[in-house]
């Protein structure tokens, strides 16, 4: 049998071999001066998604939730919410009783792949259907109930319960939606059917639905951060700033303004961040060029982003003595969960870190080359961790509260050992001094959230019509 020539460096000694994982991982260190640069370059965008006249042309577009007043505490009542946008769809009902108590019902349902690329009535056909058999099995199926539908796209809102989508993001590319008002297609497919009977009285962004499910609670709650499938804040800003929102003579101070901060960088401006591998999964995006910022932070992107590095460094010799896998060298199959299991190893023990190799093929690896590995997995999470407080920094400044409580979900958050203490680290050192903050884990906000965005919107009617 000839022998397959050795990769370049396979016969470098460990020392060498950790210094070249660390030499081509440099460039996913952000330096004090690149991360100064990106919370002016954020805070730029900001201001021109607002303004009249630059919002056409801004990476960040701070839409317009019409969501105006936080939840105090009295809302009841029993809601349905949908939840389009993460990993799962979900419906649910939710009871909300005396101060702080509530009840919750739900359930998951697929969404096929080809209907994520199919067309916009198989989607919102498909979500009526489930909504109409979940209604059934909770014996709502005759009740007109009142709907917040958490749809966690960029919408360009017309009101509480009209949204036309501007462009879908994260895996969904469904034809016929971008430009049409999803609340009418919700409607319409609900009508198609003709069996249930609903009531859509709010149309909101996921962030906004943690933002408020955790300001239920907690009064100080301004901002609400994603950190899942996807990346997007959203926060309170104060009506003068809002030129788009035509509604400012209300009487109201206040607006959540939806950011949509992961397009940051379709104009070109993260490109002095961004590195090879971050060109490498926008190539292979259904969506190239657009949501820059959310594919160096999200957990679509996470997993790959590692399996990318790592690649490079067994193509190199570096790792593994330059033995690949069909499964490592997979598009796609280096799951963002592993990024976190990884990191979850105590110093020095790599149990989780050998699942993961076993899992992707890779059963013949040393404890060097798991340190390795855990190094790159460090590398990238990081980055993400920075760049999201890069982002959360620059509102909290710009707020210009005393203090004030950031409300975050999604899974990376959730779920990766040390996001949440890199988050409060760099922000620490980010924010004026004299101001203070939290991050408080959103209980549900997509479900629990739209409820309250329902229930604050049946609030104002009950005043309106009394
Ligand atoms: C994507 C969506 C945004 C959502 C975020 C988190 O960025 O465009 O609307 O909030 O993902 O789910």
């Amino acid at each position: 049998q000839p022998q397959t020539p050795l990769p370049p460096h396979a016969n470098a000694s460990i020392a060498e071999k950790r210094k070249m994982v660390h030499e081509l991982c440099q460039q996913l260190i952000l330096t004090d001066e690149q991360i100064r640069e990106l919370n002016y370059r954020i805070l730029h965008e900001i201001k021109r998604g607002l303004n009249k006249d630059t919002h056409a042309k801004a990476d960040v577009k701070c839409f317009t939730t019409y969501v105006q007043d936080l939840p105090n505490g009295n809302e009841r009542g029993k809601f349905l919410a949908l939840d389009l946008g993460g990993t799962n769809f979900r419906v649910l009902l939710i009871h909300l009783k005396e101060e702080h108590d509530f009840q919750m019902e739900s359930r998951i349902y697929a969404i096929p792949q080809h209907i994520m690329i199919g067309t916009g009535q198989q989607l919102f056909d498909h979500i009526a259907e489930c909504l109409a058999s979940f209604m059934s099995e909770h014996n709502v199926y005759k009740e007109r109930l009142p709907l917040g539908f958490t749809f966690s796209f960029p919408l360009q809102q017309l009101g509480l319960t009209r949204g036309v989508l501007s462009t879908w993001t994260k895996g969904f590319n469904c034809s016929g939606v971008v430009g049409e008002d999803v609340v009418q297609l919700l409607k319409d497919a609900i009508a198609r059917r003709g069996d249930v009977q609903i009531e859509i009285c709010a149309i909101l962004n996921d962030t906004t639905g943690t933002l408020m499910s955790c300001a239920w609670k907690n009064h100080n709650c301004k901002i609400g951060l994603i950190v899942g499938t996807g990346s997007n804040a959203c926060y309170v800003e104060r009506v003068e700033e809002c030129e788009l929102f035509e509604g400012a003579d209300n009487g109201k101070s206040h607006m959540l303004i939806n950011t949509e901060w992961g397009a940051l960088g379709n104009n070109g401006m993260l490109n002095f961040l961004r590195t090879e591998f971050d060109d490498e999964i926008d190539r292979h995006s259904i969506n190239p060029g657009r949501q820059l910022f959310e594919k160096m932070i999200s957990g679509m992107y996470m997993g790959e982003l590692v399996r990318l590095v790592i690649v490079k460094l067994v193509k190199a010799g570096i790792l593994f003595k330059g033995q690949d896998s069909d499964v490592l060298m997979t598009r796609g199959q280096f799951f963002t969960k592993y990024v976190s299991e990884i990191e979850a190893d105590e110093p020095g023990n790599f149990t989780n870190c050998r699942m993961v190799l076993d899992e992707l093929g890779l059963n013949d690896a040393t404890d060097e080359d798991c340190a390795n590995v855990r190094y790159v997995c460090e590398c990238v999470s990081k980055r993400a961790a920075h760049l999201v407080s890069c982002g959360i920094a620059t509102l909290i400044n710009k707020m210009d509260e005393k203090h004030l409580t950031v409300g975050v979900d999604g899974s990376v958050y959730r779920f990766h050992p040390k996001f949440h203490s890199l988050m409060v680290e760099k922000i620490t050192e980010l924010i004026k001094p004299d101001i203070s903050f939290d991050l408080m884990l959103s209980e549900d906000g997509s479900g629990r959230g739209a409820a309250l965005v329902a229930a604050v919107a049946c609030r104002e009617d009950n005043i309106k019509t009394k």
